[in-house]
């Protein structure tokens, strides 16, 4: 941890001041020592990164193990096809022409906060050597660790471990906030997301990948099948997912397509052409399969899925909502896939 990451830490809760003791140093950064709040709370540093998480929310501590689990599965999707194919669709739905594009928006707001960095997975598709400004990865799980070890030889990145409803930052601290995949996973995106947005200074912009309600047997499935998986343990389910991931790719092979002839109201289905493994993944179940990517890679995507407890759906009306009452101006939702918004808003001055 450098003193740059020192001088922007405020107590959870309360936002007062942190006292550093018995910090060791070590080329520069503290790597070892104790921050504590005037009320007496101690919040460690290990391993270079400030710990912070106090949350006693049952599902929340799974929904962190399961992730912690998945990005330390790093040969399940670094460098591969998954990768290159992440990167592209991000830049798309945000609205950019290309990485470099997305690393110079976020440079030009000096200091940003990836809100729920898991491992900098998708920073990593932007965040390279180039970078100019300050990046703070934060995340609730110990996916952080693996978030330090692969980008934090990237000057001007920072690391911590936190619960984005409990933040160790004050009011307005930063200039943009990337949030992707993340105030869904939460106890309440709705929280969460106010929890992030209160943390833009004036004109500072926020950019977030949430999750959209879907068609109503798949919204039934979602919900049955994470009943079952989710309290199994992580690696239980990693194999239990592996027959599901199976099927998809069965489906994709066939590669046939057929004419929905009609809309079907009661299904939420749309008349069409429309390939058949698409159409069950749209519309019964999420069984998902890119023929571009390893088996592992596609298992990911399931276990991603199907075993966090929590995976909150939104409508459209619920997220412009929440801008309004946020004081943020909606620049940019991107609704043209099925499975979330994309959203890039502005704080009002
Ligand atoms: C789908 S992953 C996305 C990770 C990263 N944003 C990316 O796109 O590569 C969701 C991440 O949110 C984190 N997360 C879930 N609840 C959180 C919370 N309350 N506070 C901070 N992070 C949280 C998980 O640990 C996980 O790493």
């Amino acid at each position: 941890m450098r003193d740059i990451l020192l001088d922007l830490l405020v107590a959870p809760g309360d936002h007062g001041a942190l006292t550093l003791e018995s910090g060791r140093r070590a080329d520069g950064e503290i790597v070892e020592g104790m921050l504590t709040a005037a009320d007496g709370h101690r919040y460690p540093i290990v391993d270079g990164i400030p710990r912070f998480v106090r949350t006693d929310d049952a599902g929340q501590i799974q929904t962190a193990d399961s992730f912690g689990f998945k990005w330390g599965k790093v040969d399940s999707y670094d460098d591969g096809p998954m990768a290159v194919t992440s990167r592209a669709w991000q830049i798309e739905r945000y609205g950019f022409e290309s990485a470099a594009d997305v690393r110079n928006a976020f440079a030009a707001h000096g200091l940003v906060l990836d809100a729920g960095c898991g491992s900098g997975f998708s920073s990593s598709l932007w965040l390279d050597d180039e970078w100019t400004g300050e990046w703070v990865g934060a995340d609730i799980s110990g996916a952080i660790d693996v978030a330090r070890s692969r980008i934090g030889h990237i000057r001007g990145t920072h690391f911590v471990q936190a619960d984005v409803l409990d933040l160790p930052f004050a009011d307005g601290s930063f200039g943009a906030v990337f949030t992707e995949g993340v105030l869904h996973h939460t106890p309440s995106t709705e929280r969460a997301f106010h929890a992030v947005a209160r943390l833009l200074r004036p004109g500072g912009e926020l950019f977030a990948y949430i999750y959209r309600k879907k068609a109503p047997v798949r919204e039934f499935t979602d919900d049955y099948v994470r009943s079952l998986v989710a309290p199994l343990s992580p690696d239980e389910a990693w194999e239990a997912l592996r027959p599901l991931t199976r099927l998809g790719q069965a489906l994709a092979e066939l590669n046939v397509e057929i004419d929905v002839p009609e809309d079907v109201p009661l299904l939420g289905i749309s008349a069409g052409r429309q390939d058949v493994q698409r159409l069950i993944y749209w519309n019964f179940a999420k069984l998902f399969w890119n023929p571009a990517w390893s088996f592992e890679e596609n298992l990911h995507i399931n276990f991603d899925w199907y075993h966090p407890t929590y995976a909150h759906r939104h409508t459209e009306e619920e997220i412009r909502g929440w801008c309004v009452a946020a004081g943020l101006e909606v620049l940019r939702l991107h609704d043209q896939e099925p499975a979330a918004y994309t959203l890039h808003a502005r704080r009002r001055a």
